[in-house]
């Protein structure tokens, strides 16, 4: 018997336009086009790995009696050692299933149907998906051409339904890292609507041109939540742990978050575990790291530069590339990206992280080695040509 359910409306909101592309490249793969995967924020299929004694911690903790559940906040010593690093009480400190949880949770927590989280825009697709769900409004605020916030933008597109205003620094998709100036002006901003921002720190150690002003060093007077993982600045985003950070005064919300962290009962302990050890430790990692990503970038930049009808502001950090299509040669970027995918490389159309920017773009991993984004750039230029 094959029962037929109607699945719900808001199953429908949901898309992923990052992990979407990829079923299209399978059906080439399939079909014999040998495929070069720049679409998924992921380190570890290029051969990154997390720091071993992460990985140590992680297995120690399998042969102790961590195979409970944890508190639904976190681990006690955990939350400690987030509430030293960020200069707040261990009770403002949430521990999430990665940070994705933790958008859930402040979503569910802020936004009632009709209101919004203002977002940048190019944004982390996670977001419009969390804001659509919830049925809020999307509401944007602009960048300028080097994808530094636009104060003018967000000014004037905040409105009596705004809940919060998102900063995501660095960038996810565009590796823009923003400037002390920048944030300052956003907090400025916040403070004059009394709004509370909500900081994604995700790629916070990942800078590999100039300086970052983390936001929490920042924040006085502005309630700021900080959301961070252990997913990308210690380069094991399969331990799917993460947390959220209040900053300033909250009121009630902490009380929310905690009442929906009861529901799901507890984040895996073991990789809690291994997360102490991770900020505890040393930092070693980052800077090799960050040394490999500054290659590729220099490589991805002289190579968008040598290509006519491409252009890119250069990331500064994380490992994205936004990049511009000049040649009106495509309709959209949604054909752009099909008919690159028929050359062998896998990128993601611009309109899923900027429904509302004019232009064609794409979204670029620069995680691979520099011969295979060389190779991969040979394959862009061919089809540029076309
Ligand atoms: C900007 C940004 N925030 C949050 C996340 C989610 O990270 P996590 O693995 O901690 O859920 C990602 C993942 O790519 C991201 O790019």
């Amino acid at each position: 018997m094959i029962i037929l359910i109607q699945p719900s409306s808001k199953s429908e909101l949901v898309s992923y336009p990052i992990r979407d592309i990829v079923q299209e490249a399978m059906k080439l793969e399939k079909l014999g086009t040998k495929m070069i995967y720049l679409n998924i924020g992921d380190p570890a299929p290029f051969g990154f790995r997390p720091p071993q004694h992460v990985l140590d911690a992680a297995s120690e903790a399998l042969t102790q009696n961590y195979s409970g559940y944890a508190p639904s906040s976190g681990d006690p010593e955990l939350r400690q050692t987030i509430a030293d690093f960020e200069k707040v009480s261990p009770e403002n400190v949430f521990v999430t299933s990665g940070l994705s949880e933790g958008i859930d949770f402040l979503f569910q927590a802020m936004v009632d149907p009709g209101r919004n989280i203002i977002l940048p825009v190019p944004t982390y697709p996670l977001y419009l998906t969390k804001e659509r769900i919830n049925y809020g409004t999307v509401d944007f605020y602009d960048c300028d051409s080097n994808f530094e916030p636009d104060l003018e933008s967000l000014r004037k597109n905040i409105n009596k339904y705004t809940k919060a205003i998102l900063v995501i620094n660095p960038n996810n998709p565009t590796g823009a890292v923003y400037s002390r100036k920048t944030l300052q002006g956003i907090l400025d901003i916040a403070g004059e609507h009394k709004l509370p921002i909500i900081s994604d720190d995700v790629y916070d150690q990942m800078v590999f041109d100039g300086d970052i002003t983390p936001m929490r060093t920042l924040c006085k007077d502005v309630p700021v939540v900080c959301g961070n993982s252990l997913s990308k600045n210690y380069i094991y985003p399969g331990a799917r742990v993460g947390y959220l950070a209040f900053h300033g005064e909250w009121g009630t919300m902490p009380d929310v978050i905690q009442r929906l962290s009861n529901q799901r009962l507890s984040v895996n302990w073991e990789m809690q575990r291994a997360y102490i050890a991770a900020i505890k430790g040393n930092h070693d990692h980052i800077h090799k790291f960050n040394a490999e990503l500054k290659l590729r970038r220099d490589v991805l930049v002289k190579r968008v530069n040598q290509i006519e009808g491409l252009s890119v502001a250069p990331p500064k950090g994380a490992f994205y590339s936004f990049i511009k299509v000049e040649s009106n040669k495509w309709k959209n970027d949604v054909e752009f990206v099909k008919g690159l995918l028929k050359e062998g490389v896998v990128v993601v159309p611009g309109s899923g992280f900027a429904p509302t920017m004019k232009g064609n773009y794409f979204r670029l991993v620069f995680l691979p080695k520099p011969e295979q984004l060389e190779s991969a750039f040979d394959k862009i230029e061919k089809f540029m040509k076309k």
